[in-house]
């Protein structure tokens, strides 16, 4: 399969073949993966027919979704304590199903707000129940991460709420937090792309479409021990005790099914920590870059630092639409920022190739010397 590999003014770019794709999401999937699915489709494992044609309750099906849910308890370390489930309805369904399940009635979670998608979760949480603002950086426009000391938290809470890598507004923690209760993340941007200190988390969720698969399927990590402190009466579908206990209905086959072949292929690539000293080298070359002079500006301080979605603007912002424009021609697609803060973005996903920085890079060092 071609993608883009030059600079070069006589490569195409105009979407006939692949392109670097730093969008935050759905996002580029290892080339590996599409082809392989390409090759199986319209008949995969002796079946006879395709893998969305089959049974869900089939063993050639059985195998994939276990397979899938193998490489992540690998590629995460999970010991038993922790099941590994495929749901549906994005990380959105998320912020409602985590206080559905956890906040006592009259109870209440502690949520500490980092960017667009805290803010969301808080709001849908107080839908349910009683959800309190622990900390939040939205009066600094999101650029850092509150300090985990000036966290006001309520001991009686139900569990405390992060988002550990916020994809709009470009910030990551860098420590996994360990309180006296549990934590829940939304790792959607993030999961797979670093390792991760699991010892205060009760349960983590993630989106697939970022760097795991494509969308349809949210993968939910929750430990039993978490599971025992759920609410009783939940409507069947919404209960994580459900789909804990057995494959309850039809799954997202096809989205679990990509994902099996991505979380394949991080593990052949050499797993958690071979990925993240990669995903490491991208961040550092663009931020470098950043810092290098005035003309880019990064938006978040550098301790807290996003290493999959950069988020940056032009000292001079009427230049960024001719920035993104102009990346565009050279093959690099999806740099304009979230509608809601501006700037660009890129997003360097798993799958984004480390050449795709250089590529960037390079743009950026010949616009400043254009426009500079
Ligand atoms: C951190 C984070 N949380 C939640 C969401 C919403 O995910 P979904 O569209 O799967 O509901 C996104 C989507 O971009 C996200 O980046």
């Amino acid at each position: 399969m071609q993608v883009a590999d030059s600079t070069s003014p006589d490569a195409p770019v105009d979407g006939s073949r692949r392109l670097y794709n730093f969008s935050a999401g759905p996002a580029t999937l290892p080339v590996e993966a599409l082809q392989e699915a390409k090759d199986e489709l319209p008949v995969f494992d002796h079946t006879g027919a395709s893998v969305m044609e089959i049974s869900h309750r089939s063993p050639a099906y059985d195998k994939v979704e276990e397979s899938a849910r193998d490489h992540i308890k690998t590629l995460l370390d999970l010991d038993d304590d922790w099941n590994v489930l495929f749901l549906q309805g994005g990380a959105s369904m998320q912020f409602h199903q985590v206080p559905l399940n956890f906040i006592p009635e009259g109870g209440s979670a502690d949520y500490v707000v980092t960017g667009r998608w805290g803010r969301k979760a808080i709001k849908e949480a107080r839908i349910v129940e009683d959800a309190r603002e622990a900390a939040s950086s939205k009066d600094d426009d999101f650029s850092h991460i509150p300090d985990v000391e000036t966290w006001d938290l309520d001991p009686d809470a139900a569990y405390v709420h992060v988002t550990t890598n916020e994809t709009v507004n470009g910030n990551q923690f860098s420590d996994d937090p360990v309180l006296d209760v549990p934590v829940v993340t939304d790792a959607s941007s993030e999961m797979l792309g670093r390792p991760m200190n699991l010892e205060g988390y009760g349960l983590i969720y993630a989106g697939a479409q970022k760097n795991i698969g494509p969308a349809g399927v949210t993968i939910v990590l929750v430990r039993d021990s978490f599971l025992e402190q759920k609410n009783d009466g939940l409507p069947t579908m919404l209960d994580y005790g459900t789909h804990a206990r057995k494959r309850f209905n039809t799954p997202p086959v096809f989205p679990i099914y990509m994902v099996e072949k991505v979380t394949r292929w991080l593990i052949d690539l050499g797993g958690i920590d071979a990925i993240h000293a990669i995903n490491q080298r991208k961040a550092k070359m663009l931020y470098d870059k950043i810092d290098a002079t005035d003309f880019y500006v990064g938006t978040v301080e550098p301790e807290d630092r996003s290493i999959m979605n950069a988020t940056f603007r032009l000292h001079d912002e009427d230049l960024e639409p001719l920035f993104i424009k102009k990346a565009e021609e050279r093959g690099l697609m999806s740099l304009k920022g979230h509608r809601t803060v501006g700037g660009m973005r890129a997003s360097m996903y798993n799958a984004l190739p480390v050449e795709a920085v250089e590529l960037l890079v390079d743009f950026m060092d010949e616009f400043e010397r254009t426009h500079g």
